[in-house]
């Protein structure tokens, strides 16, 4: 008997123009390993970010910037081996793309040869062109990410909303302009007025996917965690919290630890 195999249609940068001229709306979430990964994926999701965010969600750290290279290499090819369909972008950490345009290129090739991602994020907008610019010009796709850039937390000394004076509006837009100019393919805005977003989101020709930024952009991303009530702390105005998952796996443990010391688990079908 032959196996028919299942033609999966894979998301890539030219799935992701398409769907903004299409004017349909881009989903994407964080994932950092296999098992959550092959979940969203199989739910139908177009887009996984394995974020920097790891950072704070997988490790307990306070900001994103300890993570290194090596462990979003490790999340990042945990991640592909999850997938079929989705198309997965990898944050390049904190200091392995600012200090030169040659280490920025080294770091984005390590990413694809070393985990299968289809695809590199770096935060900033003037400052980092040249760096996209390169990396774009070795046949890897880049997303930016401007507005609330969580890798210069102690420059900006808040997680507040950003670029709501016009000085900083002006620069946002500017530098939209010159990622797009610059050949990324997408672009993160993170909590910054809605208004500002549907405006830099109708400027560009590349789908803009925002976290705190209104309706008007191309698409949306969330943390994995906070939008599965992982990581039950964090509640920002902006998050949608589609299940309470923190609560629900400590019923489970808690169920588990009364059964095993009540001697109710395992039972003669749980045995050999
Ligand atoms: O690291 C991350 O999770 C991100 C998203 C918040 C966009 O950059």
């Amino acid at each position: 008997m032959s196996s028919v195999k299942k033609e999966v249609k894979r998301v890539t940068t030219h799935t992701l123009q398409k769907m903004k001229a299409a004017g349909e709306k881009i989903s994407m979430l964080t994932a950092y390993d296999y098992s959550f990964a092959r979940i969203i994926d199989g739910a139908g999701i177009d887009v996984l970010l394995v974020g920097d965010s790891a950072s704070n969600v997988m490790a307990g750290h306070e900001t994103t910037l300890p993570v290194t290279l090596d462990q979003m290499i490790y999340h990042a090819s945990s991640v592909i081996r999850g997938i079929e369909r989705c198309f997965v972008v990898v944050d390049l950490p904190f200091g392995s793309y600012q200090s030169n345009t040659e280490i920025a290129l080294a770091s984005a090739i390590r990413i694809m040869k070393e985990t299968g991602a289809h695809a590199v994020k770096l935060e900033g907008g003037e400052e980092v062109i040249d760096s996209v610019k390169k990396i774009v010009s070795a046949g890897i796709p880049v997303m930016g990410h401007l507005g609330l850039m969580p890798q210069s937390i102690y420059k900006f000394g808040t997680y507040e909303v950003r670029a709501k004076e016009e000085n900083e509006a002006g620069k946002l837009r500017e530098d939209a302009r010159l990622l797009e100019q610059a050949g990324c393919f997408a672009l993160v805005l993170e909590k910054i007025p809605a208004e500002l977003a549907t405006s830099v989101s109708s400027s560009l020709s590349i789908p803009t996917i925002g976290i705190g930024a209104g309706n008007g952009c191309d698409g949306q991303v969330l943390v994995m965690h906070d939008m599965l009530g992982i990581n039950t702390e964090f509640k920002p105005r902006f998050l949608r919290q589609y299940l309470n998952l923190a609560e629900q796996a400590t019923g489970a443990v808690q169920q588990y630890i009364l059964d095993v010391k009540s001697g109710n688990f395992p039972n003669e079908q749980e045995q050999y």
